[in-house]
């Protein structure tokens, strides 16, 4: 069997961790975030999350060598070992070099690429309508995926939510600039390498975890 070893590519707001709660679910492989684990970082006040805060909020991306330090760590743990997926990094060629050489030598090497394509035209109204469950992270809109119970949680029956402080209008204009510039030579890298799969993100929800099934088991 091969290991899953993935990654989620696409735009801020294109749906990378609404597809990536369904995609652990079903096939029980860590979920690793670099902006989760920033954003945990900032919310316990460590020296990283400090320096990582400065960028974020300004929509800029925290500095190549502070993010492959932490997902090679992250890669090491014994929980990636039948597979994991990668959700928001490599987001440039500097961190998919990297990729390459920490996949080489813990033995980890990416075996497929999805790319969650969509409109950039509606990301702007994606990322501001978007709430997030304060207990267990899980992420909601509040026109296109509201919650069952309105107020209430539906994987935890948590009730208390936030929005993003990157959320804002402001911030949005400028993460949308600076990944829609690096994301061209990134496809173009992983088409090369054989292992890119399109789908597309401009449909309802489930459709596109389908589309994600249907790929994902012709991996595993
Ligand atoms: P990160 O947390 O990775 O944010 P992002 O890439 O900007 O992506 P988002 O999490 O905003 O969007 P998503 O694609 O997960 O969308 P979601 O599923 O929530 O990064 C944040 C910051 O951290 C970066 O700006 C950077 O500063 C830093 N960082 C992170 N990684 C880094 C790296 N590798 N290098 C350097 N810096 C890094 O969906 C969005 C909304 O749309 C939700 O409300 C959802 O309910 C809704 N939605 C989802 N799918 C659909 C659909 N099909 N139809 C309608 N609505 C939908």
């Amino acid at each position: 069997m091969t290991a899953m070893n993935l990654m989620l590519m696409g735009l801020p707001g294109a749906g990378k961790g609404t597809q990536a709660e369904r995609i652990v679910d079903e096939y029980k492989i860590p979920h690793i975030s670099t902006g989760d684990i920033f954003r945990a970082a900032i919310k316990n006040g460590t020296p990283m999350g400090l320096k990582a805060k400065s960028f974020i909020d300004k929509g800029e991306l925290v500095p190549d060598e502070v993010t492959n330090g932490i997902v090679k760590e992250r890669l090491g743990e014994k929980d990636t070992q039948k597979g994991y997926l990668l959700d928001g990094f490599p987001r440039n060629m500097v961190q998919a070099n990297a990729l390459d050489s920490i996949g080489a030598e813990l033995d980890r090497k990416l075996v497929g690429v999805i790319n969650i394509h969509v409109d950039p035209a509606s990301l702007l109204e994606r990322l501001t309508g978007r709430y997030i469950c304060r207990n267990c992270g899980a992420t909601y809109h509040k026109v296109f995926n509201p919650t069952k119970v309105a107020g209430v949680c539906d994987r935890c029956g948590g009730t208390e939510f936030f929005q993003r402080e990157d959320d804002k209008p402001e911030t949005v204009k400028n993460r949308l600039d600076v990944n829609i510039k690096m994301n061209t030579p990134l496809l173009d890298f992983y088409k090369q390498k054989n292992i890119l799969h399109e789908v597309n993100g401009n449909q309802a929800i489930e459709k596109v975890f389908e589309d994600v099934k249907k790929i994902l088991d012709t991996i595993k």
